[in-house]
């Protein structure tokens, strides 16, 4: 039987040489796998109070959509900078090849709400720490940051565990 690592394939040199990119569009595509994957992140969270997801673009998207749906509770995107159409809040981060800006409605969460945190891949850390750093800015709680992959070498769930933060991963 194929497990959710199975369905995910890498690319050498993408989008940078020397990067080995793991690619989980071949995960989203199979019907079974793409079940498993959010089955798998959506679990540890059957019975705990979760009021909103957010995702984190691009992948965390598709993820994050089908959580929330599961969890019956609201999606709120985390996008790169410039594409949001309200007033919105900022943050600068850096990943294993670049730098960027996210951004997130500075409405979209009230105080005191909990949070889980959707994406596909955890590597450095550093956009999902911007997007810590977004939820707590509006006074809400991350419960804990879900990803279908880790890739330990780069450190990203030492970074998240320094902010006190539960990372949830399904497959190395
Ligand atoms: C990838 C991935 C995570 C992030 C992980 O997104 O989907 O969001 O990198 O890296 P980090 O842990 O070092 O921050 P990318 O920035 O390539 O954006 P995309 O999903 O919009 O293509
Ligand atoms: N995001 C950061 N590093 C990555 C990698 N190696 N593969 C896919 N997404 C990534």
């Amino acid at each position: 039987m194929k497990n959710v690592k199975d369905y995910i394939r890498t690319i050498p040199d993408f989008p940078h040489e020397g990067i080995m990119f793991r690619d989980v569009t071949t995960l989203f595509s199979d019907p079974r796998g793409f079940r498993m994957a959010v089955d798998q992140l959506v679990y540890p969270y059957m019975d705990v109070q979760i009021d909103k997801v957010i995702g984190l673009e691009a992948r965390g998207f598709i993820l994050g959509g089908a959580v929330a749906h599961q969890l019956a509770v609201g999606f709120v995107p985390v996008r790169k900078k410039g594409k949001l159409p309200g007033k919105v809040i900022s943050q600068d981060y850096t990943l294993e090849y670049g730098e960027a800006t996210v951004e997130m409605h500075d409405d979209a969460l009230k105080a005191g709400e909990r949070v889980l945190i959707v994406d596909d891949l955890l590597a450095t850390g550093g956009t999902a720490a911007a997007g810590i750093k977004l939820v707590e800015r509006l006074g809400a709680e991350v419960v804990a940051c879900a990803f279908v992959v880790d890739l330990p070498e780069l450190g990203g769930r030492k970074a998240l565990a320094s902010m006190n933060i539960d990372v949830h991963t399904i497959c190395e």
